[in-house]
């Protein structure tokens, strides 16, 4: 195995068990990501892109294969250890911006800090940072519903980004934009990969979101079907 590998999948499978059935999600992904990579994940409803997510984002473990981040193998942790590597090393972004209602950016952001027992001022001085980061500046004290749909999908990358990850993940990150605010995220994607090294992983289904990347890996029924790096 190369070293340099941030993740790596070895013939990851992914079966979930519904009753008498099996559903076979993921059917064999071999698969390496350096640390610095932009890698869009693409295909149809269903192939696997959010099962491959979870797994990628230790949310989830593989029913069969090795997973391998930074060198360790991670498919045969338990909870709690996967747990803990997600709280240090990964960093989520969703469709729907998860965000907490009736609660500010500022505050929204804190919140991994604060799990992890961070004193609060500490905590502060990093959320504004991180906000700052996104150009979110003015906009700290504001409440959810107090945003727009792009301010806020900013709020849940910062708020990715304050405990320092070096892999971000992204499921569908625009896919609740509109385009030219989906434009603006993806910048705010591009800066953060050039000028902090961070690893991005995204999901998308828009042809345009994929061409920040640097690789793409187009999914059908559980295996690659296709491949393209720069
Ligand atoms: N928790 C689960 N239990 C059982 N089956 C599941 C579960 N999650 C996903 N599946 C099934 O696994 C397959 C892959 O699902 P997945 O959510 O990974 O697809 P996807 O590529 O993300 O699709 P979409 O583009 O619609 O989000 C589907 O057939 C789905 O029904
Ligand atoms: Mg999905």
């Amino acid at each position: 195995m190369e070293n340099n590998n941030l993740i790596r999948f070895e013939d990851i499978k992914r079966i979930y068990d519904v009753g008498e059935t099996q559903v076979r999600a993921l059917r064999g992904i071999t698969y390496s990501i350096q640390q610095g990579d932009i890698v869009a994940i693409m295909g149809p409803s269903g192939s696997g892109k959010s099962t491959l997510m979870n797994l990628i984002g230790c949310l989830d473990r593989p029913t069969e294969g090795k997973y391998f981040l930074e060198g360790e193998e991670v498919s045969t942790l338990d909870k709690n250890r996967l747990a803990r590597i997600r709280n240090k090393k990964i960093g989520f972004v969703f469709q729907t911006f998860n965000l907490l209602a009736r609660t500010t950016a500022l505050e929204n952001t804190e919140l991994p800090l604060l799990y992890s027992n961070m004193p609060g001022k500490k905590a502060k001085a990093l959320a504004l940072k991180s906000l700052s980061l996104v150009g979110l500046e003015g906009r700290e004290l504001h409440k959810t519903n107090q945003l727009s749909g792009g301010e806020q999908q900013r709020v849940a990358i910062a708020r990715a980004l304050v405990n320092n990850p070096s892999l971000l993940l992204a499921d569908e990150p625009t896919g609740n934009l509109d385009t030219k605010t989906g434009r603006e995220i993806m910048e705010i994607f591009k800066k953060l990969n050039q000028e902090k090294n961070i690893t991005i992983i995204l999901v998308t289904h828009d042809s345009e979101v994929a061409q920040i990347s640097h690789q793409r890996i187009y999914l059908r029924d559980g295996l690659i079907e296709k491949e393209e790096r720069e």
